[in-house]
């Protein structure tokens, strides 16, 4: 059977980062271990263009939304080009196609029952694109998910009857209890539906930029909520709902990789609306974890974003792959830090597999000019057996989604073939006239590379081709290679550069960081500051010192409560300061101040005497930009 295998689709409102080209990546990997194994399999990623967060990030900019959406659409799609992602669909939810689809879902589901009017009264973040119950939320208003704060929503709305499905979602996760993994996620899932699920809202009627409601319901005052239009992108470019030639054979064996954020929506939203619309349900859904960035979550407040295709241009497509893909097990929250990327590729890109293939070349050319051949493996086997076992183990790796012990395992073929150029030290063979031996040897490691650069081929595409070029093998080898555990016996070896040369530490400056504040400021530089106003609830001083004061400050409903220290100690005690609204930028890079951290700074002026008053407003909402 063809699989299919998906990317979330990403929002426009943020340019491509770190953790994007992480699930893109790994769907990429498990599109191109399908192929290796000669299984078809497509893969789909795009942009989710819709919902109330880029109607406001547009308007911000003074662009339409949909100029807005096509910029950014473009950034990813370029991105994943010049990152030679193996994609077959790219779909925006912008595409009329799409809308049709969705439209046509709406319908069906209506039709089918599962659909009516009645009114929405809670809490939604934007930011989050989220519905949430009073129940839901920490302190009564900030959003269980991200922390900012939710705004109270009273509305008309259409409802999905999720409450209808929990039963049959518990007995789908009963009879197929490998669906999501890893497992202890799916145990979440399951504790979720089980606690109960409510109808959910479908539509919104606060905000233009959206699906419209089909024209049999004649309602043109709500637009459908962007999680419905979002996951339906899945079909769509199938040809769900449109006149895109029909491919939705594709569902039937359908992967998705998200983030552990966005699971619910996948795990139990989209099951509950395919079951609505009588279509095949999921076969797999992998939950990853999410990247912080030296230690510190990655958020653009804090100007900590790792662009992706900053760390190709200083260390290369293969090396970031590899990286992301070994550092971390699967399902778990992983730290990026260059000192930890650029130690993994020279120690294992550099000193095991580089060196390795560099040290065959050169001996296989200074004894045997290149072309070896030999059957007298015998003096090798417990090598060569302790090679299989290694390679029979790999396939389970995949399977469970373990790619980081699959590299780990895979790794420890090249040691075979580093540790027993040692033991059995061919130069010193040769000196003794032991010839047949060394060639031996020599048809063994090239076997061994062989092998790998196939196995390598998912994650490492560009190096286990040009590994194949050097050895000369190509993927028709699959079966002898791997499948059938059987060794060449001739090989006739091409030279080429060396692989992976070591790396160093490079300073990459944040976009922040780029523009030159050093010079004159332009209008454009300057408005990158977002200054705000902030309520302080919360005034503390810092141990140790007589300068600072620790500072919790509220800036309202889309960026939350942040902490700043302050050197106002002196000039301030804590309790006036509760309640004043200062003024303060917030898209600082966040330091440390006494070892705490602080995330912006409050704006002051200092008189001659050199005390500071802070530059407070009167009476304005918390949140308000300055500038
Ligand atoms: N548009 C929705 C998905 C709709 S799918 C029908 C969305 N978009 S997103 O752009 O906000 O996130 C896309 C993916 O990026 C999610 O899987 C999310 O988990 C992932 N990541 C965002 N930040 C991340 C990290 N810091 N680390 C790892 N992945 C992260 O949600």
């Amino acid at each position: 059977m063809v699989k299919y295998v998906t990317t979330p689709i990403y929002y426009v409102n943020d340019v491509p980062h770190i953790g994007h080209a992480y699930t893109t990546i790994l769907c990429d990997m498990f599109k191109r271990y399908q192929t290796l194994k000669g299984n078809e399999c497509l893969l789909l990623t795009g942009t989710d263009e819709h919902g109330q967060k880029i109607e406001n990030s547009a308007k911000s900019r003074n662009k339409t939304p949909k100029e807005y959406a096509d910029e950014v659409s473009f950034k990813f799609q370029n991105l994943w080009n010049k990152f030679d992602i193996a994609y077959d669909y790219f779909v925006r939810t912008t595409n009329e196609a799409h809308d049709s689809g969705v439209k046509k879902a709406f319908e069906e589901m209506y039709k089918n029952g599962d659909i009516y009017k009645g009114h929405y009264e809670g809490n939604y973040c934007i930011s989050c694109e989220t519905f949430f119950t009073k129940r839901q939320l920490i302190d009564n208003r900030f959003c269980p998910d991200c922390k900012k704060e939710t705004s109270p929503l009273k509305e008309e709305s259409y409802f999905f009857r999720l409450s209808k499905y929990e039963k049959k979602l518990l007995d789908w996760y009963k009879e197929n209890p490998n669906i999501i993994m890893p497992l202890h996620k799916r145990n979440e899932v399951i504790k979720f539906i089980e606690g109960g699920l409510s109808d959910l809202s479908i539509t919104r009627s606060g905000f233009k930029w959206g699906v419209s409601l089909p024209p049999f319901i004649d309602d043109s005052r709500h637009i459908i909520y962007v999680w419905l239009d979002a996951l339906l992108s899945y079909i769509t470019p199938l040809g769900y709902g449109n006149d895109i030639p029909n491919k939705m054979y594709l569902f039937n064996d359908a992967t998705h990789f998200v983030g552990k954020d966005i699971l619910r929506f996948h795990a139990i939203y989209w099951p509950a609306f395919l079951m609505s619309l009588n279509l095949p349900l999921p076969k797999q859904i992998y939950a990853h974890g999410w990247w912080t960035i030296e230690g510190v979550k990655m958020s653009k407040s804090i100007g900590n974003v790792v662009n992706p295709d900053d760390i190709v241009n200083a260390y290369g497509l293969e090396v970031m792959r590899y990286f992301l893909i070994r550092e971390v097990p699967f399902g778990q929250d992983g730290d990026f830090s260059h000192k930890a990327l650029v130690d993994r590729a020279n120690s294992d890109l550099s000193d095991t597999l580089g060196n390795l293939v560099n040290r065959l070349l050169g001996m296989s050319e200074k004894y045997f000019d290149l072309n070896l051949e030999s059957e007298s493996f015998d003096y090798l086997k417990n090598e060569i057996e302790q090679v299989s076992q290694i390679i029979k183990s790999l396939e389970s790796y995949m399977i469970n989604m373990m790619p980081h012990k699959y590299l780990e395992e895979l790794w420890k073929i090249f040691d075979i073939a580093n540790v027993s150029i040692a033991k059995y030290a061919p130069w010193e063979m040769m000196k003794s006239d032991k010839t047949d031996e060394v060639q031996a040897l020599l048809v063994f490691i090239s076997n061994i590379l062989s092998k790998g650069a196939l196995l390598l081929y998912p994650i490492l595409p560009h190096t286990a081709r040009e590994m194949m070029k050097c050895l000369k093998v190509d993927f028709s080898s699959y079966n002898k290679l791997i499948e059938n555990d059987e060794l060449l016996n001739k090989f006739s070896l091409t030279k080429i550069p060396p692989l992976f040369p070591k790396l160093e530490v490079q300073n990459i400056s944040t976009a922040e960081e780029k523009s030159d504040l050093k010079d004159k400021v332009s209008i454009d530089q300057f408005s990158k500051l977002d200054i705000r106003v902030g309520r302080v609830i919360e005034a503390l001083e810092v141990k140790n010192s007589n300068k600072l004061l620790m500072l919790k400050i509220d800036f309202g409903a889309n960026v939350g409560v942040k902490q700043i220290v302050s050197g106002i100690a002196k000039y301030y005690s804590p309790n006036e300061l509760q309640d004043m609204l200062v003024c303060a930028i917030i898209n600082l890079k966040p330091t440390k101040l006494m070892g705490i951290l602080s995330e912006g700074m409050v704006l002051s002026a200092e008189d001659s005497e050199g005390a500071l008053r802070l530059i407070s407003v009167d009476d304005i909402e918390a949140g308000s930009k300055v500038g």
